[in-house]
């Protein structure tokens, strides 16, 4: 691949709120894995520009408008503000006409509303845990014939927030108090599923049209002890102090057999193609007492943090970390398809700048024919 010029792309915005040393979701840790995944695509030969966002978005538009990049690697994650605001980043980035890496924002979106991720999943006939629904009130509970054990979370979270040792509920008395409480905190609808206690997958994927399955990762339970119920809750994901961090560990390759590996996989790809996702994912997967794999979560554009998810289980396939952030660079170069360039910057450079420098991957043609398109369109 030739040498490209990457913005790499953060949030930079904290509430303000220290952060505990031992939590490995704070700022500090964030920086050092951008630092890294800079260090990375440098390695590659590709000149870099860190750009983080915190909260002027203008100013952001300027510089990037500037910077002129060739493509925009995307690592804005939102946790702060909540589901909205990835996808208007990834929004932002597209109407400039800028490629980017991961997924767009109609898919960020998406999958960070579980509730519509896992009904589009359904409809797709992809199966999803029983019992799945969203709970705008407590009385809601009343609605709905219950099988238990029922785990319960924040719809419009990801990262673990909000799911801790109490997020199982056995009776109807326990749920209404965990979705009171999920209302109360999160402001937002609280979503619950049946409880599926059988083995837990993290599935890497990688690519463009071309989707590759990375070796499966499995999370080992074995360890805990048994007041503390199974399940990646926020203090196994990233509080290192605790109890379900230490013994939680993730068995990469997982030892499972090539015909339930097969399935594993091709339930993931549907999964993350569902959604409209793109470049890089991770879907995690639960069987159910059938053993019938059924998708919990599609992340799109995961943690790309290097030696954990999504990069080790790529490393097991032989792929190292500067070779998976190139393979999300050419999945960005690639494009989904549909996704035009809507040259929304172009009348903001003179015309010249524009021919010898095309928004994008260097490649003009989508440029000039979507201009055509949008003047035919505009005299009809
Ligand atoms: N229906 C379910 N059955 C069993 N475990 C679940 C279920 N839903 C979630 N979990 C557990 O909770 C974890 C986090 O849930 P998930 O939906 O993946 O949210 P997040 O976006 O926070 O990762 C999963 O990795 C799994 O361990
Ligand atoms: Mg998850």
């Amino acid at each position: 691949m030739k040498r490209l010029h990457i913005a790499l792309v953060y949030n930079a915005f904290t509430d303000g709120t220290p952060d505990h040393p031992e939590d490995r979701s704070g700022t500090a840790d964030l920086r050092q894995m951008i630092r890294r995944i800079g260090r990375a695509l440098r390695s590659l030969g590709h000149t870099v520009t860190v750009l983080a966002l915190s909260h002027d978005l203008f100013a952001f538009q300027r510089r990037l408008r500037r910077l002129r990049p060739d493509v925009v690697f995307n690592q804005y994650d939102d946790v702060v503000h909540g589901a909205l605001y990835e996808m208007r980043l990834a929004a932002l980035v597209r109407m400039m006409g800028f490629p980017m890496t991961g997924s767009p924002a109609l898919a960020l979106g998406l999958s960070r509303y579980k509730y519509m991720s896992a009904s589009l999943l359904a409809g797709a006939g992809i199966p999803i845990p029983p019992n799945t629904a969203l709970l705008e009130t407590v009385r809601a509970v009343d609605q709905h014939k219950w099988e238990f054990p029922i785990i319960v979370q924040a719809s419009q979270e990801h990262a673990g927030i909000g799911l801790d040792r109490h997020s199982i509920v056995h009776s109807k008395k326990q749920l209404r108090d965990k979705v009171r409480d999920i209302l109360r905190k999160f402001g937002q609808p609280a979503l619950a599923q049946r409880f599926l206690p059988g083995r837990e997958f993290n599935v890497g994927l990688v690519g463009g049209s071309k989707l590759r399955v990375m070796p499966l990762a499995e999370v080992n339970y074995a360890d805990l002890p048994p007041e503390i119920p199974p399940i990646m809750s926020y203090d196994a994901k990233w509080v290192e102090t605790s109890v379900e961090y230490q013994k939680t560990s993730v068995i990469c390759p997982a030892q499972v057999e090539p015909g339930l590996a097969r399935l594993i996989g091709e339930t993931a790809i549907r999964a993350f193609r569902a959604v409209g996702g793109w470049g890089y994912g991770r879907v995690d997967v639960r069987l159910d007492e059938q053993g019938t794999p059924r998708v919990l979560d599609v992340n799109c554009n995961p943690c790309l943090d290097e030696g954990i998810g999504l990069a080790r289980s790529a490393e097991k396939a032989g792929i190292p970390f500067p070779q998976l952030l190139q393979l999300i660079v050419k999945a960005a170069l690639e494009r989904q398809p549909y996704d035009a360039d809507v040259p929304m910057l172009l009348p903001l450079v003179s015309q010249s700048q524009a021919a010898a420098h095309p928004a994008g991957n260097g490649n003009g043609h989508g440029h000039a024919k979507n201009l055509a398109a949008v003047s035919a369109g505009a005299t009809n």
